[in-house]
């Protein structure tokens, strides 16, 4: 089993270009599927997520290729519209693949993505978007069956609450659906809007992306699309907690500030200065961090949810308390426990952590349970006195590329060991 060796203690220095965002890539790779044609996705980056995407994209017929952080998809002839359990399971997010196959298939099969480590992952707002846009949709034993066809025609939509995914997948099914369809209650996340750019590429009529109604007009005939990804957000958001927890001056390049702001803003009360750019973000920490007001995450362009575990590990380190209120979901607060190995204070309860900095985390065998828990833990060793091994790597690999590279690079004593 692999683990990172990390001797905390080293303060971070130095400058780096962020992946593409692995929340963008996604459904951007989902809709290389509305057109044939030979689609091109640049700055994406090399994530376990990302191949079990361009696997799922092969099996249904379309040939991908990957040239470094360039990849292409060739979406001409697509053979079936049902993705197997076994896929399902690699990444639960596929179900990001059941609008646009609906829109260019007229029919979609797939299991039902299972919860993961942060509790329930309900898909009921997707299935009702597209249920409202003319979809049949049977639920039997565990399997989605998804008929459209031309049954398919746009319509107001309203998400009760602002999903991400459901957002997405709504956008992707309405480039399907001849006329209008408007998303009232959209999620506003950066990554939608990338998404908006994609589709713009391949031809669509999609405005609104980053407010909380999105415009479809759909049904027109659509080429291959041609994207850069954004700067993953919350990949930055990790380097700079780090630069937050073990202390010295960390530069993220090729992402935008003010995709960071609700981040940005609790590090600098925690005593970080902070300066940023058109495309970058400095973070320098010469003293332990102070205990912040209370950070409740929120939809965007509130405290992300993604960074909730990162920043706490970065605190728990420091000086003085901070409440965290969790939101958005159920169960992500799995690090806690692991952050107490290294003899953190923490206590948690339901949807409420309070965090008492303890001036110095000590290293300690710890384990990530999901992506941004194991980053966390990352986080934590950096500043910690001693030896950290952080296991569950699979986890991390999900969504960071490179991680232990570009922590070396910034002058951390970290190594992969199995
Ligand atoms: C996306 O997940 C991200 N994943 C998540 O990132 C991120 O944490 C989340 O958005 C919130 O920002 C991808 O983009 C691949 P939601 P998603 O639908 O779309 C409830 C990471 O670490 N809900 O916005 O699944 C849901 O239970 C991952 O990179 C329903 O009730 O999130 C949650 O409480 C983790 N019914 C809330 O809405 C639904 O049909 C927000 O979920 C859908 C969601």
């Amino acid at each position: 089993m692999s683990c990172y060796r990390i001797m905390g203690g080293r303060p971070l220095e130095g400058r780096l270009t962020v992946q593409g965002a692995k929340n963008s890539v996604l459904p951007i790779l989902s809709a290389s599927l509305l057109a044939p044609g030979r689609s091109v996705i640049e700055n994406c980056p090399d994530l376990s997520d990302v191949s079990a995407a361009l696997d799922i994209l092969s099996l249904l017929g379309c040939r991908v290729d990957r040239q470094e952080d360039t990849v292409t998809v060739d979406a001409s002839v697509l053979r079936r519209f049902d993705i197997p359990e076994r896929l399902m399971r690699e990444m639960r997010s596929s179900v990001i693949f059941l609008g646009a196959l609906l829109a260019r298939m007229g029919a979609a099969e797939l299991s039902y993505p299972g919860g993961c480590e942060l509790g329930p992952r309900p898909i009921d707002l997707h299935l009702a978007a597209l249920r409202a846009l003319g979809a049949e949709i049977r639920e039997e034993q565990g399997c989605l069956r998804c008929r459209g066809g031309s049954h398919l025609h746009g319509r107001e939509l309203c998400l009760s609450i602002p999903s991400v995914g459901a957002t997405e997948n709504a956008m992707l099914a309405a480039c399907g659906c001849p006329g209008l369809t408007t998303i009232v209650g959209a999620a506003r996340e950066p990554e939608i809007e990338d998404l908006q750019a994609f589709l713009r590429s391949m031809g669509a009529q999609v405005s609104g992306a980053g407010s909380s109604v999105v415009y479809i007009r759909g049904g027109l005939p659509l080429h291959p699309g041609h994207c850069r990804v954004m700067g993953d957000r919350i990949v930055a958001a990790t380097y700079l907690c780090a630069a937050g927890a073990a202390g010295g001056r960390v530069e993220v390049t090729g992402v935008n500030p003010e995709h960071l702001t609700a981040v940005l803003s609790c590090l600098q009360e925690a005593g970080c200065e902070i300066r940023t750019g058109p495309d970058w973000a400095v973070v320098e920490s010469t003293a332990p961090l102070r205990g912040i007001s209370p950070v409740r995450t929120a939809p965007y362009p509130g405290f992300p949810t993604d960074a909730q575990a990162i920043l706490m590990a970065a605190l728990a380190g420091g000086r003085g308390t901070t409440m965290f209120v969790e939101n958005i979901f159920d169960s992500r607060y799995r690090h806690v426990d692991e952050l107490r190995r290294m003899g953190a204070d923490i206590r948690a309860s339901g949807r409420v952590a309070v965090v008492t900095g303890v001036g110095r985390l000590h290293g300690a065998p710890v384990r990530g349970t999901d992506l941004r828990g194991g980053a966390a833990l990352v986080v934590a060793g950096l500043g910690a006195e001693g030896e950290t091994l952080v296991s569950g790597l699979g986890h991390i690999q999900r969504g960071y590329d490179g991680l232990e590279r570009a922590l070396a690079a910034l002058g951390a004593d970290i190594q992969r060991v199995d």
